[in-house]
């Protein structure tokens, strides 16, 4: 009896918690750092139908509108969220790609396997020219991954060479004209390896480290061409030794930034479905996003002590949530659907990036298109929007824009073996306007929100939310609006002071001028 007593006051104080005030303040004149567009990014690979059907249809058989065989329904979707930056053409492909195999005439290029999705033919149709057009197409930088773990030094300056050189120096350049591109592209970004730990090569810290300053002692700039930004590969786990050595060892005018990759996963033997999950596997999703604050801190205090100007960036160049792929499909195609638990992981992922973007100059979702925690999802000529794009279409606002300090006093939750903060937070201005965003992450109770903004005074807001009924809710190609972004006006202004309600795995853009 005693004990159902207890019991009964337990679950009446956890109620209770939940439904308490949160309160969030906002420092208006406090702001230091730009929120680089380049968090907002993209990452395409050569895996399932990511590539192929996803962005590009094959133009001489598809129905599918297209130009020179980019998919222009997938195209213009992703102009509207502006997208920044694309990393192609892996994950682990890349350190399997020759990249001569994806240039000159489509139906001489050279078919090769797909030996770690699924032994698919490649047929190299798309190649270095498309995934460029692809880009200027949306006005986005590209990011290119070379090959380490299986390709050479001299593949790798080639590619420098054919993309980013001028006219008529050397046969590459020729190469370049003769298959239809005369100017350079001027490619910035350069990843050097992935994954060199596992996919990559299997190599100890040490052994890349030297691998590396090769490497980027023959990718250079030169004097003709565009300043490469090189990115060395950091480590997959919470291995900060790894990050040691690569600050300690690799010289300070090679080095540009260190990748780390993060995924949401509840447990990598079972991941679990993408649309029917129970509360536990809910929570222990949204726990794992939430991780990543701790480990961008953590790498963040290594790369502080060599390097406390902060020069060298830190990129998350794959991040987002991993579940068993959709029942009936490959399962090495990584298809997942995508609800508003991606949702709420996509809305706390971007917060805890522009909250470190003091180094945090990059990151990119896991996948752009069909693969993993996908933007778009398509079927042949249908194409559908993710409640994550949503999410990346309402935070748009943050890009670029000046990030302002935030403090929290918020309710703690105890879900998915963690205590766990059930609002997220984070606030950028540009000019007079301040844009807040913010995640409730209970799976069914609302909270109430008072945001006080310190240092600066307003007199309008406006908002939108990003909520559905059900956590499972997701969109398909029956039902393509189910969760879509509507005006948000659950709140009211007194004084210096918003108080908002926001709806269980909710994700609300306030604007406020
Ligand atoms: O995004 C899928 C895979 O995950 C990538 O190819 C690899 O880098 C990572 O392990």
């Amino acid at each position: 009896m005693k004990s159902r007593i207890i019991f009964t006051l337990f679950i009446l104080a956890l109620h209770h918690i939940a439904t308490a005030q949160n309160i969030i303040a906002i420092k208006a004149n406090q702001g230091r750092d730009t929120i680089s567009r380049f968090i907002y990014g993209h990452f395409a690979e050569h895996l399932g139908r990511c590539i192929y059907g996803g962005i590009w249809v094959d133009e001489p058989t598809a129905n599918i509108p297209n130009r020179n065989g980019i998919r222009l329904d997938v195209a213009e979707a992703l102009k509207k969220i502006s997208v920044p930056v694309i990393r192609w053409p892996g994950g682990c492909f890349a350190d399997a790609y020759h990249w001569r195999d994806g240039i000159g005439p489509r139906e001489s290029r050279k078919h090769t396997e797909n030996v770690w999705w699924g032994n698919v033919r490649e047929t190299n149709s798309f190649g270095t020219h498309e995934f460029l057009e692809l880009c200027e197409m949306l006005g986005a930088e590209p990011y290119l991954a070379v090959n380490v773990g299986s390709g050479t030094v001299q593949e790798a300056a080639e590619w420098v060479q054919y993309v980013n050189h001028k006219n008529g120096t050397s046969d590459l350049t020729d190469l370049r004209k003769q298959n239809g591109r005369d100017q350079p592209w001027k490619v910035k970004y350069w990843g050097i390896g992935n994954e060199s730990w596992g996919c990559g090569g299997n190599m100890t810290v040490e052994y890349y480290v030297n691998l590396y300053r090769q490497f980027a002692t023959f990718m250079t700039s030169y004097s003709n061409s565009e300043k490469l930004f090189r990115i060395a590969v950091g480590p997959g786990i919470e291995d900060y030794h790894w990050t040691e050595v690569l600050m300690r060892d690799i010289p300070r005018n090679m080095l540009d930034g260190i990748s780390i990759h993060h995924y949401s996963v509840i447990n990598w033997r079972n991941k679990g479905s993408a649309t029917q999950f129970s509360e536990q596997e809910y929570y222990t999703t949204v726990r794992e996003a939430l991780r990543a604050d701790k480990i961008i801190s953590r790498h963040k205090a290594v790369m502080d002590k060599y390097d406390p100007q902060k020069k060298v960036a830190l990129i998350v160049d794959e991040w987002g949530t991993w579940y068993n792929a959709e029942p009936g499909t490959n399962g090495a195609f990584l298809y997942q659907q995508n609800t508003m638990r991606d949702a709420v992981v996509a809305g706390l992922s971007l917060n805890i990036f522009n909250t470190h973007s003091d180094r945090v100059k990059m990151a990119n979702l896991a996948q752009m298109v069909n693969v993993l925690q996908a933007l778009i999802l398509t079927s042949n000529e249908k194409m559908v929007l993710t409640p994550t794009y949503h999410v990346f279409e309402m935070y748009k606002v943050h890009h670029d824009a000046l990030h302002l300090p935030v403090t929290k006093q918020v309710n703690r939750y105890f879900a998915g073996g963690d205590t766990l903060d059930v609002i997220s937070a984070s606030a950028s201005r540009k000019g007079n306007t301040i844009y807040v965003s913010l995640v409730n992450i209970h799976i069914n109770q609302p909270q109430q929100v008072t945001i006080s903004i310190e240092g600066s005074t307003f007199k309008a807001v406006s908002g939108r939310v990003l909520k559905s009924k059900n956590p499972h809710d997701h969109n398909t190609f029956n039902e393509p609006d189910k969760v879509k972004p509507a005006g948000f006006t659950d709140y009211k202004i007194s004084g210096n002071r918003i108080d908002a309600v926001v709806p269980p795995t909710g994700i609300v853009v306030l604007q406020i001028n």
